[in-house]
C-alpha cells in the first residue's frame, strides 16, 4: 500500500509543524523555500498518539492528554485498574472511535481487534471462519482453504478446524479468534483482555502461542490487560496507566523477553513493582 498514515485528530493540532499526512517534523530549509524533512532519530512508529483526550458527550474526561509511540513490531501491554480507559484508548488506535483532541496516527493498512469474547459465526466451522476473514481481505477462493488452515495450524488448532464454536472450548475459541485476526494481516494487532475469560493453564499455554506468532510474525501488538503478571510475562514494554482521568503514569521496558513464563522469577519481581505503583495510583483515586 502506498498512501501514508492513518491519522485521527480531535480538536487540537499538533504544536509542530509537520509533513502532510506523515507527522515528522520539517527542519529549516536550506534555500529558505521549500522546507527540509528532519530525519527522524528513531524510526517511524508503528502507532503515534499525541496529546490524546477522550470525553464522552458532557461526562467526565476519561483520557487525558495521553501521548505514546510504538515502534513497528513492538510489543506493549497496556495495563490498569477497571475503568481507566484502557478500552476507549485501544478503540482510538482501532479507529473504533475518534480523540476529543490530539493526534492518533497508524499505519494506512489498519489494525486487526481481538476481544475477550470470540465473537465467532456460530453457524461456521473454525476453518470457515478464519476463511471469512481472508475473502473480506481479498484473498482468492481457491488459496483461501490452504491459508485457513496454515493459520490454524500456527495456533496449533489443525485438527478442530472442521468444528463449530459451539463444539469447541473458551480457549480454542480464542484461538480461532486469533487465526482469524492473524488472516487479516494488517501489521498492528490490538487484543483487549482477550485471555481474560480463561482458566490458568490455558491462559499459559495461549501466552507460549501469541509470543511464538508474534516472533514468527514481526506484528505490532497492543494488548490490554487488567492482570499485572500477563503485562510482565507478555510485553516488551509494560505501560501503567491511572484513573480518572485515564493517563499514562509510568512504563517498563523489558530487556529480556526471551524464555519467560509465568512463573519466572524476572516476572515475579517485576509483578511485585508494578503492583506497587497501580496499588498507589488505586489509593490515590480512593482518597
Ligand atoms: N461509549 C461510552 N459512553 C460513555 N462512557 C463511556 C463509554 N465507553 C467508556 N466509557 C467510560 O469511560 C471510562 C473508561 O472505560 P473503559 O471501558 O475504557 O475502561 P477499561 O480500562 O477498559 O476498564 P475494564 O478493565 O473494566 O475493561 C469508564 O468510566 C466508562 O464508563
Ligand atoms: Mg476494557
Amino acid at each position: 500500500m502506498t498512501s501514508g498514515p492513518r491519522r485521527a485528530s480531535g480538536v487540537v493540532s499538533p504544536s509542530v509543524d509537520t509533513a502532510p499526512g506523515r507527522g515528522i517534523p520539517l527542519g529549516p530549509s536550506f534555500d529558505g523555500v521549500a522546507p527540509v524533512l528532519r530525519p527522524p532519530a528513531a524510526p517511524e512508529p508503528a502507532v503515534r498518539i499525541e496529546g490524546v483526550s477522550k470525553r464522552f458527550g458532557d461526562g467526565p474526561l476519561v483520557l487525558d492528554d495521553v501521548g505514546l509511540d510504538i515502534a513497528p513490531g513492538e510489543f506493549v501491554c497496556l495495563l490498569g485498574a477497571s475503568g481507566c480507559g484502557k478500552s476507549t484508548l485501544l478503540n482510538l488506535i482501532a479507529g473504533l472511535d475518534r480523540p476529543t483532541a490530539g493526534v492518533v496516527e497508524t499505519p494506512a493498512e489498519g489494525s486487526a481487534v481481538m476481544f475477550q469474547e470470540s465473537a465467532l459465526m456460530p453457524w461456521l466451522t473454525a476453518r470457515r471462519n478464519v476463511e471469512l476473514a481472508l475473502r473480506l481481505r481479498g484473498v482468492p477462493r481457491a488459496e483461501r482453504r490452504a491459508k485457513a488452515l496454515s493459520l490454524l495450524d500456527a495456533v496449533n488448532l489443525t485438527d478442530a478446524a472442521d468444528k463449530r464454536p459451539h463444539e469447541l472450548s473458551g480457549g480454542m475459541r480464542q484461538r480461532v479468534a486469533l487465526a482469524r485476526a492473524l488472516a487479516q494481516d494488517r501489521p498492528v494487532l490490538l487484543m483487549d483482555e482477550p485471555f481474560a475469560a480463561l482458566d490458568a493453564i490455558t491462559r499459559d499455554l495461549l501466552h507460549e502461542e501469541l509470543e511464538r506468532v508474534w516472533r514468527a510474525t514481526g506484528r505490532t501488538i497492543v494488548f490490554v490487560t487488567h492482570n499485572v503478571r500477563e503485562a510482565a510475562r507478555l510485553g516488551q514494554r509494560v505501560v501503567l496507566m491511572g484513573s480518572r482521568p485515564g493517563r499514562i503514569v509510568q512504563e517498563w521496558r523489558i530487556a529480556k523477553t526471551t524464555g519467560r513464563r509465568i512463573e519466572s522469577p524476572e516476572v515475579a519481581a517485576l509483578s511485585v513493582e508494578i503492583t506497587e505503583q497501580l496499588r498507589k495510583e488505586i489509593r490515590r483515586n480512593a482518597a
